[in-house]
């Protein structure tokens, strides 16, 4: 057995997946073998999670049922929006988005049964519910009455009517699906694998995703679309950007948005949500974020050739939208629950236990000293 050591698991292959790759072809993200701007074109996000959850795209029935099963499970417990509530209102709301994960542990009737059938039944309350707790944290820790989920909207537009009171324009909409569609799921990723390793001691599905949601805060994952936003806000003009990108060069700066671990010659879910971030710009008459946006990016790609990955887009799209910086990633949770539950179910049925071997690099073997004689 070789103990070469391989940081990162840096180009090691540990399992199959059927729910996702990146085709080197066509340089693009498929989920089920088709390619996400495709998706995002055609689809919305409820029928590219009901894709990732099944294997299929539903047809106008199946997708009737499951928009039902979600809308039925939107509303949260009075225990639950309590907790909500008490939360301290400076937690960042990715803690809070894990502790509401476990808390919908603690109270599902299913919690310890793994079954294929009973897995799937929890993934709908987790899904369904989690955006309602996460747009009452938003509400609650500004003292805002907590506004309930509403039946008859989608995904997208529930989720801006619990935050706001009210639901935006449809480009607005739709640009805000296509990032639910851009994040819905991405292989063997930091949070997915974190999922995958909980799930192979046999471990229940709340317990996967509340690990996977505290992998994702990291800012070299998920947390880096808030990181992005930080970085525009220190930026403050576009007059700035080329010295503040040409300074940050120099200082060996990790430029956050940038950089990926699969796409070296950039990531295929850009180009469609610049494309939306750019809409959403118009829109508002902002063109101070997309100066920013293209000024650091051609500098990158020049002097580095290191390309944006999609949290770049995302991060000035949120803030256009009226998100708090600190709620980007928790969108990303609302949406990458579909990735990490058909990854969990994937685990469950060819389950091997996740163990892989370290080089030991400690102190030679030696001998207990008794306490007095330390
Ligand atoms: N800014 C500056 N230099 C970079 C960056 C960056 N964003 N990304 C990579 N590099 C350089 C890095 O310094 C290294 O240079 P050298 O070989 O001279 O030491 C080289 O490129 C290779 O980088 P690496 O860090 O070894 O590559 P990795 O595959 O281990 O890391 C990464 C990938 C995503 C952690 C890294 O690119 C990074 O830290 N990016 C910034 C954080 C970020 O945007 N994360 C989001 C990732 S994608 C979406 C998601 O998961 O949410």
């Amino acid at each position: 057995m070789s103990d070469e050591v391989k940081k990162g698991l840096l180009g090691i292959v540990v399992d199959e997946t059927t729910i996702s790759q990146v085709m080197p072809d066509i340089n693009s993200l498929t989920y089920r073998g088709y390619a996400v701007q495709d998706l995002c074109e055609k689809c919305n996000f409820e029928e590219v999670a009901y894709l990732v959850l099944n294997g299929e795209l539903p047809n106008k029935n199946q997708l009737k049922k499951f928009k039902n099963q979600i809308e039925k499970n939107r509303n949260i417990s009075i225990n639950l929006r309590e907790i909500v509530k008490h939360m301290p209102k400076k937690s960042h709301p990715m803690d809070v988005a894990r502790t509401i994960v476990s808390v919908l542990g603690l109270e599902d009737k299913e919690t310890n049964d793994n079954s294929p059938k009973a897995n799937m039944r929890k993934v709908i309350r987790i899904f369904a519910k989690t955006p309602t707790a996460i747009a009452a944290f938003f509400r609650a820790r500004k003292s805002k009455k907590i506004i309930p989920p509403k039946k008859n909207l989608s995904f997208a537009e529930n989720f801006f009517y619990m935050c706001f009171g009210k639901v935006p324009n449809k480009d607005i909409v739709k640009a805000f699906d296509v990032s639910l569609i851009l994040y819905a799921e991405h292989s063997f990723n930091v949070s997915t694998f974190t999922a995958r390793t909980i799930t192979s001691s046999l471990s229940d599905i709340h317990g996967a995703i509340t690990g996977a949601i505290a992998s994702l805060k990291g800012p070299l994952h998920g947390g880096a679309n808030e990181e992005v936003m930080h970085m525009m806000n220190k930026i403050k003009k576009p007059d700035n950007a080329l010295k503040w990108i040409n300074n940050a060069l120099k200082k060996k700066e990790v430029v956050m948005g940038f950089g990926h671990r699969v796409y070296k010659k950039g990531d295929s879910r850009v180009p469609t949500m610049e494309k939306y971030f750019k809409k959403v710009s118009k829109i508002n008459g902002d063109k101070k974020f997309i100066k920013i946006y293209d000024i650091v990016k051609s500098v990158m790609i020049e002097r580095k050739n290191i390309h944006p990955n999609v949290d770049y887009p995302t991060g000035p799209t949120y803030h256009l939208m009226g998100f708090d910086t600190d709620f980007f990633t928790p969108i990303f949770v609302i949406s990458r629950i579909t990735g990490w539950s058909a990854h969990i179910i994937e685990q469950h049925a060819a389950n091997k236990l996740i163990r892989p071997l370290s080089k030991y690099s400690g102190p030679d073997h030696r001998k207990v000293m008794l306490l007095n004689q330390r």
